[in-house]
């Protein structure tokens, strides 16, 4: 089985990327197969609206990482969305993914229906329930199905290596990854 993490901060060794090792080395360590993509930085369009994949389903228009990414997310059985907190909001990357990859799922029908998916958000004071929020709402409309930890999903982080110095957020992210592995043990049999 497959799990697929996206990073979508700039910083490519920052908090959020951090966060996401954490899970997937509980999956990677429970024998599962484990992929992290690098989003955040690299140049995105959002959704243009206009009805492409519509006529070409699960094909977007444009020619960026989203139609590898949306490619990649088809093949894994869980994915894991990770986001700091931008004005108490997703990164613009993110935001992008997740706005073109829900219309190329729905233009084939719901590519990502009953698969597991996390979301995870660094923050440095506040804001981050709505970064998990907007993405669990993606995660919801897809009819995927989220496993939960033992807090909300997310560190108190600032710079980089302070997601190391938070205790909980580690213990957090790695009852994440261990309520992921049982889940798809549980639905994959
Ligand atoms: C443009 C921008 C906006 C931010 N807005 C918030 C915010 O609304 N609330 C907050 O607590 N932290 C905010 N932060 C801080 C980041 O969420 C924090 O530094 C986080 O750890 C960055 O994660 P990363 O290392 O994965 O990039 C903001 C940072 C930037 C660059």
């Amino acid at each position: 089985m497959k799990i697929l993490a996206v990073n979508g901060s700039p910083r490519e060794d920052g908090n959020t990327k951090n966060m996401l090792d954490t899970v997937l080395s509980v999956c990677k360590n429970a024998g599962f197969e484990t992929e992290m993509f690098q989003a955040g930085g690299k140049p995105v369009r959002g959704c243009l609206s206009c009805g492409f994949c519509g006529n070409h389903p699960g094909q977007c228009v444009n020619n960026d990482w989203v139609q590898e990414v949306y490619d990649k997310m088809k093949e894994a059985d869980a994915i894991i969305l990770g986001s700091p907190t931008y004005f108490a909001d997703l990164t613009a990357e993110m935001k992008a993914l997740i706005d073109r990859a829900g219309y190329l799922s729905m233009s084939e029908g719901g590519t990502l229906k009953r698969k597991v998916g996390a979301a995870v958000c660094a923050v440095r004071r506040a804001g981050s329930i709505h970064v998990l929020d907007s993405i669990q709402h993606f995660f919801l409309i897809q009819g995927m199905i989220i496993p939960g930890s033992t807090y909300w999903n997310l560190s108190l982080s600032c710079v980089r290596g302070d997601y190391e110095k938070d205790q909980e957020g580690i213990a957090t992210m790695e009852n994440l990854g261990k309520n992921i592995v049982w889940l798809l043990e549980k639905i994959k049999g």
